[in-house]
């Protein structure tokens, strides 16, 4: 096992170095019912069911038959691996560019993930892109909405269709982003979400499973709520599954629950605030902003993202991304630690030595990992530049502001 370098870390602690005349996301807005809640909870000595009342209202936001309440998306993600009941050595299509928690359940339930490149110019996979990686082993598609950008949803189903495939979302980082009218999260079998403090809905470490699928939500509430295990009269607890702890908490729901009650109204600045920038940022020669689609109505935009063209400057990418950090756009970074393939090097390590379930069987082929396995998304993340300081906080003259900072370094070294 190798630890190099400092342990990385998360919430407000991970933000503490991020400074400027930016706003940051920390401190996050609190929706104003959050301290009642959290009162109520305290005052009842634990006895009313917060998260009950979260996962209801949150099924009742996004339109879905039931949410169930988790710790995180990562936690999330890996019930709903666990309640799909695939086999070890069955393939997941995955996005290319994500964060572990992505993957971290089918990891632990030995299923095979298969990174599908990105469609050119974006951060998201595409039917296109699925389509050369579906083998006889394939049995789910896992669709991030990466950044917010919702992925090109119907031709994906319609190629799942075809195939009779499982599909569904991370959506952890696109809460209420829609697509053609229909929010994410509910374009697919099931959907994860996160409420990370850092994330669109912060709320500590919170996050939820929603689905309209009756059996799925009961294995998912059995499995990672219930620990997979049912109350035996006159004996007690006995696990038929090994399930999980992964309830959210009481405190969290609660905050998430007043969280939830301001969340429109940030997503509204968000999405007013990512196309202001989009706008801006396109005039400047040689710098390219993550095109919006054009199916996305609300672009509930958790990170801002812009792509240099190496030809027309001076300076390689990440100088350019240092320069923008140091001008005041704090945060500004290399984006390329996003590509899975690469940046999860056991994952490279177990597949060359054919370690379990990269074993034949269960394994039925060769795999392999590493940046060349996604080249358009490897090619696309190393002159990609991402900044998630972007929050509900800006206002357009912090768009104009963050524009006018790019600009300028764009100027210094435009060739
Ligand atoms: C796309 C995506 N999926 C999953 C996760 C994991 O979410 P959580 O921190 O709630 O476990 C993250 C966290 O950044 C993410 O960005």
């Amino acid at each position: 096992m190798t630890n190099q370098g400092e342990r990385a870390q998360y919430g407000a602690a991970a933000w503490a170095h991020v400074k400027g005349e930016l706003p940051n996301p920390f401190p996050r807005v609190m929706g104003p019912n959050a301290t009642r809640y959290l009162q109520e909870f305290v005052d009842s000595g634990m006895t009313v069911d917060l998260m009950g009342r979260f996962e209801q209202a949150l099924a009742r936001r996004l339109g879905v038959k039931h949410a169930i309440g988790t710790p995180g998306c990562t936690p999330a993600l890996a019930v709903l691996a666990a309640a799909f009941g695939f086999s070890p050595g069955d393939e997941i299509i995955v996005s290319p560019i994500s964060d572990y928690g992505t993957v971290q359940g089918l990891i632990r339930e030995n299923y095979i993930p298969v990174f599908a490149d990105a469609a050119p110019g974006t951060v998201n996979l595409s039917a296109a892109t699925i389509e050369p990686c579906i083998t006889d082993r394939t049995r789910a598609i896992l669709c991030v909405h990466k950044t917010g950008l919702v992925c090109d949803m119907d031709p994906i189903n319609e190629l799942a269709v075809r195939h009779g495939l499982v599909v569904y979302e991370d959506a952890c980082q696109a809460f209420l982003s829609d697509y053609r009218g229909r929010l994410a999260g509910t374009l697919g079998r099931a959907a994860a979400f996160s409420f990370d403090a850092e994330k669109t809905m912060g709320a500590d470490v919170g996050g939820a499973i929603v689905t309209d699928d009756d059996a799925l939500a009961e294995r998912a509430r059995f499995l990672g709520q219930s620990r997979g295990a049912v109350a035996v009269p006159g004996y007690g607890r006995v696990h038929s599954v090994p399930g999980y702890a992964y309830r959210m908490p009481h405190c969290t729901a609660a905050i998430a629950l007043a969280q939830l009650e301001i969340v429109d109204e940030n997503v509204a600045v968000r999405d007013r605030v990512a196309r202001r920038l989009t706008d801006l940022v396109a005039r400047i020669p040689g710098v390219t902003p993550l095109p919006i689609p054009e199916y996305q109505a609300t672009y509930s935009c958790w990170m801002f993202g812009i792509s240099i063209d190496p030809a027309q400057f001076d300076c390689a990418p990440s100088t350019f991304a240092e320069e923008l950090a140091g001008a005041g756009l704090t945060g500004a970074g290399m984006g390329e630690y996003y590509l899975l393939s690469e940046c999860l090097p056991f994952l490279k390590d177990n597949a060359a030595r054919q370690v379990y379930p990269y074993s034949c069987p269960p394994a039925s082929r060769r795999y392999t990992y590493g940046q060349d396995t996604t080249p358009v998304a490897r090619d696309f993340l190393r002159t990609f530049i991402r900044w998630s300081t972007i929050c509900e906080k800006y206002t357009d003259e912090h768009c104009d502001l963050a524009a006018a900072i790019i600009a300028q370094v764009a100027a210094r070294h435009h060739r």
